[in-house]
């Protein structure tokens, strides 16, 4: 088996001078968020949404700046923000759609909705429009089977969808 080496050791990271994780936010998190948890750690998938609904992503800067807010190591951060498809590391467009491609909407037709998407936006999945206006992603279970095929547009789930109803959906984005 050949081993895959990754640049992570050597991969530059965009820097600017301001601070994504704000003086204000870091006084929310302190008053809001740390007093649920046992352990700072605990309160970094929170914050983690907090930034991302801040800035649509989590720029890796901010991760280091999480780290040091939270007393642990920057590859706690990476770990866990990688870890879950919803938190995007790059920027994403005005919108995005993301496709469940798990095993029910698979079954529900989830590929006819991929597809048509695909073309309609002329882009494949993890890449965004150049007009920057969306983001396609092809997630796995979004916790809904029962009503498949699903996608989440923004922040909210869209169930027993077909392709008349997701045109519909889109059209009406702003
Ligand atoms: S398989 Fe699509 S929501 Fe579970």
């Amino acid at each position: 088996m050949g081993w895959i080496v990754k640049d992570s050791a050597t991969q530059k990271i965009d820097r600017r001078a301001e601070p994504y994780l704000t003086d204000a936010m870091k006084q929310r998190y302190t008053s809001d968020i740390l007093p649920r948890y046992e352990t700072k750690l605990g309160a970094l998938v929170p914050i983690l949404h907090d930034m991302q609904h801040e800035y649509n992503y989590i720029p890796y800067q901010a991760m280091i700046e999480i780290a040091q807010f939270l007393e642990i190591t920057p590859a706690d951060v990476l770990d866990t923000a990688s870890f879950y498809e919803e938190f995007h590391l790059e920027p994403v467009g005005k919108h995005v759609i993301a496709v469940c491609q798990s095993i029910a909407c698979e079954v529900c037709g989830h590929r006819a909705i991929l597809d048509h998407l695909r073309e309609k936006l002329d882009i494949e999945p993890h890449e965004t429009t150049d007009d920057g206006k969306f983001t396609l992603l092809a997630l796995e279970c979004l916790g809904s089977c029962d009503t498949a095929p699903v996608a989440l547009v923004d922040d909210t789930l869209h169930e027993n969808l077909t392709i008349e109803t997701l045109d519909e959906i889109i059209a009406k984005l702003p």
